[in-house]
């Protein structure tokens, strides 16, 4: 197994606040780890930090090198492409022009390319990446033809249109139906498989807990929990952090589900 991305010890403060507390994570090249907890429990802050959006302390290495004090355009080069939580398009470009900006980042729209990923394929590699995730048939429509699910889809094809090593992805099926977050849990774990390594956060209990190979469990910015799926759902203080706290995750429906033995498909 090679290792792609392995935090220690990372760390990030607001203010008073320990949003990111001492996290070690590790990322297999082909695994899909999901990273879950409740809200403000720190996922989309981790993310943050690693491509170089927020400071930390602790040390984060992408493929055995150090990240540090590298700032977010030279991480995406390294091969740190992420998704953001509401995702943003170019709306006066199509579907395939939204790709093809992210993978061939031509001058004009380099800074905003590398914001999300390094340069990387060429047109057939786009069409492939729309094929993957099924947007074939979007590929010339604009933005503003896009349900809200299909465009956290394009989100997350513009990102892996880089080829990146990391692939991290905050809550990408939010706003999808049970059957698009079926259908995109399969193409995730597609993607894995063909050597991705890749970070996924989401509320979607069913969906992480069936496609990911590891789940770590943040709470209050700690990991309170981390292992395969099985391991993970059974722990107590995961159990406690879904369904004990003020703001717990999607307590009913994400535990009915898995106990009912689910999946999100
Ligand atoms: N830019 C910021 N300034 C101050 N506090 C922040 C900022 N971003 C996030 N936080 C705080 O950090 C904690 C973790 O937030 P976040 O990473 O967004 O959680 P999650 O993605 O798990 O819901 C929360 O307490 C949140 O309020
Ligand atoms: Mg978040």
């Amino acid at each position: 197994m090679t290792t792609v991305l392995a935090t220690t010890g990372l760390s990030v403060h607001f203010g008073g606040v320990r949003a990111v507390d001492q996290v070690d994570v590790v990322v297999e090249e082909g695994q899909l780890v999901g990273l879950i907890g409740p809200n403000g429990a720190g996922k989309t802050t981790f993310v943050d930090a690693i491509t170089g959006f927020v400071r930390y302390t602790g040390h984060a290495e992408l493929d055995g090198r150090d990240l540090e004090g590298l700032p977010p355009h030279a991480r995406a080069r390294r091969g740190l492409a992420r998704t953001w939580q509401s995702t943003e398009l170019f709306d006066d470009l199509t579907v395939r022009e939204n790709l093809m900006v992210a993978a061939e980042r031509p001058p004009w729209l380099s800074l905003a390319a590398e914001l999300v990923g390094r340069p990387a394929g060429d047109d057939a590699a786009t069409d492939e990446v729309l094929e993957l995730l099924e947007l074939g048939s979007l590929a010339d429509a604009m933005p503003s033809e896009l349900t809200q699910g299909q465009r956290k889809l394009v989100g997350v094809a513009r990102a892996v249109a880089m080829q990146p090593r990391l692939l991290c992805l905050d809550e990408p099926a939010a706003g999808l139906d049970t059957r698009e977050s079926g259908e995109l849990g399969r193409q995730l774990r597609q993607i894995a498989d063909a050597g991705t390594a890749t970070l996924l956060i989401d509320h979607d209990m069913g969906l992480v807990l069936t496609i990911c190979d590891r789940i770590v469990v943040l709470e209050f910015g700690k990991v309170i929990a981390s292992g395969p799926p099985d391991e993970v759902r059974r722990n107590p203080l995961v159990v406690k952090a879904y369904l004990g706290g003020a703001q717990a995750v999607d307590p009913g429906t994400a535990f009915e589900e898995r106990q009912a033995g689910e999946v999100s498909a």
